[in-house]
């Protein structure tokens, strides 16, 4: 990957980054995002063709305000710096930057003077257009050498460059969509300011992945545990690309899967993939070590305890290997490498493993991609649609959807009542839209009626979220008619379900899963 041009993005906090870099890439450049903590030194290192500073939540002159190494602005690489970016440079190159006496929201006439029709960044732009802007401070007295190239009614400085020393500045969000001119906008800064050649593309990242693989691992072993979820299943189709038998592929049934999912993942993966799936059953040791145990957190560590375990055994079954394969997509490494956030939940994965098991590395090929990147690169493979928009599911499975202890009466009152919902959102056509769905049954027993007779059954959550980062989450505002087949159909064909609600609180305050 290293002989891609390559645009950084500088991270001011904020959700701008991502969907900075992700527009970079929808361009056909690579880009990296990176902490505003970053070195002339390191920059010089990964050699960029441009750099774009992101928006943030700051005010330049606060006394914590993020700020950049000022030797940065001289290295003599092209800076486009958006909202939170654009004031900060001003300000470190000796510009002002002032509280507003109103908020400038949402979307905004915007208004090119001549130096902006003029302007590389302005090039196939109308003079006329909107923009979507969300800021409370603007920049009100330029640095020198700078000029205004846009203004708003309310943002005299809506845009400004130093167009010799390829350094501009805008007060809107050009990544946005409601900016209509956003994706020219930025085009024009990677092609016309950085000369990007525009070439990036997923299929060379394949080959490009493949080979980086094979020179890792040589003719060494890999174990690759599969979840069947798209990234694990992805990354199993690169590892086989570039060592094929050398991979072994190891899916593991905790017990905790959903109706018939096992058998799905391996019919699946021996029909439609080259790759040799060991399938394993651990689930009477998965549901031992549950019994008893009805606090969530102590659930998620004692099955993350005994995956570690069944995976030493399995490990010793097939003899020494030498490296393991994980999964690991870009926002989950910016999610551990930039923020520190307070542990909701102990999420488990395969992360715990190396600890345990003597490996001499660990490959991440899908490290520097996107989620919808890991969907197109799985088609490119051949995975087939249902796998590459399979919903994702957690890794602790039904367990943190039983609330309580697990026992293997519940599992087998849940799975069908779920395998329902799933089926009817299906028939529905609401798959694509609905991020993510499932049921949760409650630990709580209700009276109800039904022929003559009375009934003290389980009540059954149904739960549904649109999200695209699963970050934050709404839940999902499905058609009443499903919601009333749904339930229908759960008590009249699921034993011990009497009651079905509804979830109706987004995430924050709620979380997507239940435990
Ligand atoms: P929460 O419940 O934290 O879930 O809002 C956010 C997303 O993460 C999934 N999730 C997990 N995934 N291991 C996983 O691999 C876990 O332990 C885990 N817990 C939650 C959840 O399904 C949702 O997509």
């Amino acid at each position: 990957m290293n002989t891609h041009q390559k645009v950084l993005i500088i991270d001011f906090g904020g959700q701008t980054a991502m969907l900075i870099a992700r527009r970079v890439r929808e361009q056909h450049v690579y880009s990296e995002i990176k902490p505003y903590t970053i070195t002339p030194a390191e920059i010089k290192n990964i050699d960029p063709i441009g750099i774009i500073l992101s928006g943030g939540p700051s005010f330049v002159t606060d006394k914590d305000a993020p700020a950049l190494d000022p030797a940065i602005y001289k290295l003599g690489i092209p800076i486009l710096g958006i909202c939170y970016g654009c004031q900060l440079m001003s300000y470190q190159l000796g510009g002002k930057v002032e509280k507003m006496a109103h908020r400038e929201y949402g979307k905004i006439d915007l208004q090119l003077n001549q130096k902006g029709s003029d302007s590389q960044i302005f090039a196939d732009v109308s003079v006329q257009s909107i923009c979507w802007m969300s800021h409370t401070s603007s920049v009100t007295q330029l640095p020198e050498g700078f000029v205004t190239l846009a203004a708003t009614p309310d943002c005299p400085t809506a845009a400004f460059a130093n167009e010799s020393k390829k350094l501009y500045g805008v007060q809107f969000h050009p990544e946005v969509t409601h900016t209509q001119f956003g994706v020219q906008i930025l085009g024009n800064f990677l092609t016309r300011v950085c000369a990007a050649a525009g070439d990036w593309q997923m299929s060379a990242i394949a080959s490009e992945i493949i080979a980086d693989l094979r020179a890792k691992i040589g003719d060494k072993r890999v174990l690759c545990a599969m979840s069947g979820g798209v990234d694990s299943s992805v990354t199993a189709l690169l590892l086989h690309r570039a060592v094929e038998e050398r991979l072994t592929a190891v899916f593991l049934d905790h017990g905790l899967l959903r109706q018939d999912e096992a058998a799905e993942v391996i019919e699946t993966f021996t029909q439609n993939t080259p790759i040799n799936l060991i399938a394993v059953d651990y689930s009477t040791q998965f549901l031992s070590a549950l019994s008893g145990v009805t606090d969530p957190e102590a659930k998620r560590k004692i099955i993350g305890r005994e995956f570690v375990r069944a995976f030493e055994i399995e490990a010793k079954k097939i003899g020494h290997v030498d490296f393991l394969a994980q999964g690991t997509i870009y926002p989950d490494v910016i999610e551990s490498g930039t923020k520190t956030a307070a542990k909701i939940k102990s999420h488990h994965n395969v992360g715990g493993l190396p600890d345990v098991i003597d490996f001499e590395d660990i490959v991440e090929p899908l490290r520097a991609l996107f989620k919808d990147e890991v969907h197109a690169l799985g088609l490119e493979l051949g995975l087939p649609e249902k796998l590459v928009y399979r919903q994702p599911f957690p890794g602790p499975g039904l367990a943190i959807r039983i609330i309580g202890e697990v026992t293997a009466e519940k599992l087998a009152i849940l799975r069908p009542a779920d395998a329902i919902f799933r089926e009817e959102i299906i028939a529905a056509g609401l798959h694509q839209k609905v991020s993510q769905y499932f049921a949760v049954l409650t630990n709580m027993k209700t009276v109800g009626v039904m022929g003559d007779e009375r009934t003290y059954e389980y009540l059954l959550g149904l739960r549904a979220v649109e999200t695209t980062d699963f970050m934050t989450a709404d839940w999902a505002d499905l058609p009443h008619d499903l919601l009333a087949r749904v339930s229908s159909r759960i008590v009249n064909e699921v034993p011990h379900i009497n009651r079905v609600v509804y979830e109706i609180t987004s995430k924050p305050p709620s979380t997507i899963e239940w435990e």
